[in-house]
């Protein structure tokens, strides 16, 4: 566990206990978030996920008048409603509309040369899954979209019109580990001979009718591995999460520590992968030994939390030995 962690202060809990704003993401484990950030006066923090900037408003309180935060996220929507929320902290925020896949590069362009915290906070905002029209939900008729980015031209209706079965098999067994991804694949490629599937709910049903009955999880619909493949596909997110990890230590300060919060396995095999790697070489120390799930009493609250995993680690505070091992 974290060696030096801050208690989380009275200005932080106000800022996370305030009545959030119908369209504010719910924040996960921010306690645990600013407790490992341990954000102090004067820090630069870099929330790469800001969403409708939950962790930022928590870290912010810490960092005092010289401190700064760079507010990053690759939707504008969502970027827009972090700007209203942050507006008190207006002089000391700076928001860039950009992929974390790039942050190395918007660093160098912002002429800054390492962070004492930086906070990845993968996945899907609230508002993504409650606006039908982003074409992120199952139960909600919206047109089949999944960008993060609507910059971008790709779509889940472009992977759904033109990837042929055998593609289509890949992706899903790829990127949604779904063991029914052969027979899915079939169904789309059979519907859309006959009509076209254009809406998240279309595309619900034509997975559901294809998965055997009583075979799948109970819990889950059956679309749900399916819609995940197609939104990791569209927001080439294991790409973005490669790039960024890659770029993480070189990112931080000596001593500076990264918190990243992952919500499926894909993404948090490859978080533990490039962290023991790190530390394997002597670069960065594990604040996590395990990582840390939201309590149950924040998943009752809460329950989009339930299958996030957060693991943490922090720049060691001198380059490695000629052994290769750590002085932290
Ligand atoms: C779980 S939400 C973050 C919520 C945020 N921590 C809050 O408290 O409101 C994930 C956010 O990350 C953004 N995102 C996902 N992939 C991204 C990427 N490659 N680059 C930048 N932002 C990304 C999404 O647009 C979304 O707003």
């Amino acid at each position: 566990m974290a060696s030096a962690t801050v208690a989380v202060c009275d200005e932080g809990v106000a800022a996370m206990s305030q009545p959030e704003a119908p369209r504010w993401h719910q924040p996960v484990m921010v306690r645990e978030v600013v407790s490992l950030l341990a954000p102090a006066d004067g820090d630069l923090m870099l929330d790469v996920t800001t969403g409708t900037g939950g962790h930022s408003v928590a870290v912010l309180p810490y960092l005092g008048a010289e401190g700064r935060l760079i507010a990053m996220d690759r939707d504008a929507q969502t970027l827009e409603l972090a700007r209203k929320r942050l507006a008190e902290f207006r002089p000391q925020v700076e928001f860039v509309h950009e992929s974390f896949a790039h942050v190395a590069r918007c660093c160098q362009v912002m002429g800054v040369t390492g962070v004492d915290g930086l906070v990845a906070d993968l996945g899907l905002c609230g508002l993504h899954v409650e606006e039908a029209q982003r074409g992120f939900s199952m139960i909600r008729e919206g047109p089949l979209d999944m960008r993060m980015d609507r910059r971008q031209e790709l779509t889940a209706a472009h992977l759904i019109e033109r990837y042929s079965r055998d593609e289509l098999t890949t992706l899903l067994r790829t990127y949604g580990e779904e063991r029914w991804a052969s027979r899915i694949a079939g169904r789309i490629v059979e519907t859309r001979r006959r009509t076209p599937i254009l809406t998240t709910t279309h595309l619900a049903r034509v997975v559901a009718e294809a998965v055997p009955r009583g075979r799948g999880s109970t819990r889950l619909h059956p679309a749900t591995r399916t819609f995940q493949a197609l939104r990791i596909a569209v927001n080439d997110e294991l790409g973005c999460l490669q790039a960024l990890l890659k770029a993480l230590p070189e990112l931080l300060k000596p001593g500076g520590r990264a918190v990243v919060i992952a919500y499926h396995s894909l993404e948090d095999r490859m978080v533990k992968q490039m962290f023991r790697e790190g530390a394997q070489s002597g670069v960065v120390t594990p604040l996590t030994r395990k990582p840390i799930r939201p309590s149950a009493s924040e998943i009752r609250e809460n329950p989009r939390s339930r299958s996030a995993k957060l693991r943490a680690i922090e720049r060691c505070p001198t380059p490695p030995g000629p052994c290769g091992s750590c002085s932290a």
